[in-house]
Formats: structure tokens, sequence, C-alpha cells
């Protein structure tokens, strides 16, 4: 699965998102070196501290059903520009993909490569 398809399955997780309160919409698409793909989208709350990112709803959806490699992650917002991910997701993706891509859309519709590694440099570690 290319780039650019990971990226359009993010858009479409994107339409699920519950983000009353930020009116902020992420998607993400989540691809496992078996070619399967798991996708997310973030899940707001009233209690905002219980909000779920969508790179993490994607993941963990991933691990709950047995998956953990992973080749790439796609992310995608509301914004229509880069949206990197968090520190709380960079720090989950560390736990099972450092190695691996994070890929974003430009406003200008170009895609950009990241490896997680270099969003998260010195990522803790058990
Ligand atoms: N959000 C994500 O889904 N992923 C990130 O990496 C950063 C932030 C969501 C959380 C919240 O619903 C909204 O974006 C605004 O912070």
């Amino acid at each position: 699965m290319d780039n650019r398809e990971l990226i359009e399955k993010a858009k479409k997780a994107m339409e699920n998102s519950y983000s009353p309160y930020s009116n902020f919409k992420v998607g993400a698409c989540l691809l496992c070196s078996d070619g399967t793909i798991f996708t997310g989208c973030n899940i707001e709350n009233g209690s905002y501290g219980a909000t779920n990112c969508a790179e993490r709803t994607a993941i963990f959806k991933a691990v709950s059903e047995g998956k953990r490699d992973f080749s790439k992650i796609a992310i995608v917002s509301s914004s229509g520009d880069l949206t990197f991910p968090c520190g709380i997701c960079l720090q989950v993706m560390a736990e099972f993909m450092i190695d691996k891509e994070v890929i974003l859309e430009d406003n200008n519709g170009d895609i950009k490569i990241f490896k997680v590694k270099e969003l998260l440099p010195f990522a803790f570690n058990l």
C-alpha cells in the first residue's frame, strides 16, 4: 500500500472523529508489516484528559488484535496541513515502531515523511 493510499484512508477515518470540544478532526492509518491496516480517529471527552488521539486509537486497535509489527503510519487533520503527532502518541509509536515512518501531507498536497526517532530523538525506554 503506497503512501498516498494511506493518507486517503486516514482522511476517511477522520470523518469519524468525535471532536465537539476542539472541532479539530484527526485521522490516522497504520500499516502493519503483514499488509493489514488499522485506522483511527480522535475521540474527545467532556473530561478533556480522557481524550484519545487518532494515532493511539489506530495503534491500540492493532495491538488489541494481536499486531505489533508496524511499517508506517499516516496522519491527517482538519487543518489541512502537516499535523505532527503529540508527545504521548510519539511515545506510543516509540514502543512499537521507533525506526519506522510517519507519513504526513502538507497544505499543497505534498507528502512529507519523517522517522519516529527523528520526531522523538531521545525517547524514554525501559
Ligand atoms: N490530536 C490527535 O488526535 N493527535 C495528535 O497527535 C494531536 C492531537 C487530537 C486530540 C484532540 O481531540 C484534538 O486533536 C485537539 O488537541
